[in-house]
């Protein structure tokens, strides 16, 4: 039983759930949070999920505890009628520790897909690196996406037997869509395209940077985009309205600022591929950017991704508004600079991510055996 409520945890799921889906050995039933509802039946849509249960818990601007105690209760009501062998969930969102937690609870083995990530902040990035943890205490099954998160995990005394190094399905969800090179649905979009200009692309959401830092990132991005008129800033803007609030009043008139929707995923891993160089504060684009070439400035003061770093195409560089301005323009104008972060890199997965998780979770279960683990 794949549970899972939000975008980054449906994309990085799609893979497991279509992998579930082809195997002999399984029966899948896909149970949905609603924790994000547009965001995430995007995801469902494009890669054909329907999912059997949707607890629906999302509200506007809800809270830490409501996600947490509505989906402990929705789940509580499916494993009386319907108790799987396992579950499994995905990275550190709130619906995933619920999800680990309601399923020990009631005896049921849990699979954390993404385990060992650790910022060694409890918080930052907030509650993430909570909910990561904790999720690790109760699972049966870690599949840690490289060698730095199992070595994670076996500082804290994971049992070794009990790891599995897997890769991230990420790279398995963005080497089945970037390829596709799908058309986009804002005209805007296409013409850029089009144009050849030099794009920005930029993403944020992070809780921690809610409130004053994200009106920041508006100011300097508005600043970038007067002083930059050969390039344009694509922001697909999370449907937070926490987020919208602070970022988007300072960008109103900016001729060259493109705010859009959500962008259905295959759309925006083309945006990435046609990015000159990427702003965000997102886990899944600090894993996908570097395998594209793109390079990445993380607005973060740290990361549980350190892999991406230590190859040269990630830099943290913070929220502060200058230093923002500062990066950006370097990259754009430090050709020499550019071509030391555009290196394409993959040190999170190669694609075969979703086969070792299902083969992992079948011995599991008994009933197969693992294969072997990415980077070996
Ligand atoms: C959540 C996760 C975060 C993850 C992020 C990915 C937690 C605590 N946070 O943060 O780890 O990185 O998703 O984007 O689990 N909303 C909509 N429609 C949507 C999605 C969100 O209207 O499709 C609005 C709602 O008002 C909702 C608010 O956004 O209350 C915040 O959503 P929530 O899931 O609580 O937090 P995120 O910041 O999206
Ligand atoms: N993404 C998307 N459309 C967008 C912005 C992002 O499909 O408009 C994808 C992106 O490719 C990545 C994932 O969403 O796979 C990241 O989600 P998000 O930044 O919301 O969450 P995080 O990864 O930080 O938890």
């Amino acid at each position: 039983m794949p549970i899972y409520g939000t975008r980054p945890e449906a994309i990085k799921m799609a893979p497991i759930v279509k992998e579930l889906e082809n195997s002999d050995l399984f029966d899948c039933t896909v149970v949905v949070t609603g924790q994000h509802r547009e965001m995430l039946d995007q995801v469902n849509d494009l890669f054909d999920i329907v999912p059997d249960i949707d607890l629906q818990i999302m509200r506007p601007n809800q809270s830490l505890s409501g996600i947490m105690t509505r989906t402990i209760d929705g789940l509580d009501e499916i494993f009386k009628e319907n108790r799987p062998a396992a579950v499994i969930v995905q990275g550190d969102t709130t619906t995933s520790t619920a999800g680990a937690i309601a399923a020990f609870y009631h005896g049921i083995p849990v699979v954390h897909a993404e385990a060992g990530l650790r910022s060694f902040n409890i918080l930052s990035p907030f509650p993430e690196e909570a909910n990561r943890k904790i999720t690790s205490q109760v699972s049966a099954l870690h599949l840690a996406p490289t060698g730095v998160s199992k070595q994670n995990l076996l500082t804290e005394n994971t049992a070794e037997e009990d790891i599995v190094v897997t890769g991230n399905t990420v790279i398995d969800a963005l080497l089945t869509t970037v390829g596709k090179k799908v058309p986009f649905s804002d005209p805007q979009l296409e013409e850029l395209a089009a144009s050849g200009r030099r794009i920005l692309l930029v993403t944020t959401h992070r809780r921690e940077n809610q409130g004053g830092a994200m009106q920041g990132v508006g100011r300097a991005l508005a600043r970038i985009a007067a002083s930059e008129p050969d390039l344009t800033i694509v922001l697909p803007a999370h449907k937070n309205p926490v987020v919208r609030e602070a970022v988007l009043p300072a960008l109103e008139g900016a001729g060259n600022v493109i705010v859009t929707e959500p962008l259905a995923y295959g759309e925006f891993t083309r945006m990435l591929s046609l990015a000159h160089v990427v702003l965000t504060d997102s886990g899944g684009v600090q894993e996908e950017a570097p395998s594209l070439g793109k390079p990445v400035l993380v607005m973060r003061e740290n990361t549980e991704r350190p892999e991406a770093v230590t190859a040269g195409t990630v830099l943290l560089i913070g929220t502060d508004e200058e230093r923002i301005v500062g990066e950006v323009g370097r990259l754009l104008h430090d050709d020499a600079h550019f071509n030391a972060m555009a290196n394409a890199v993959n040190p999170y997965g190669d694609g075969r991510a979703a086969q070792r998780t299902v083969a992992a979770i079948a011995e599991l279960l008994g009933v197969g055996q693992r294969i072997d683990e990415f980077g070996n």
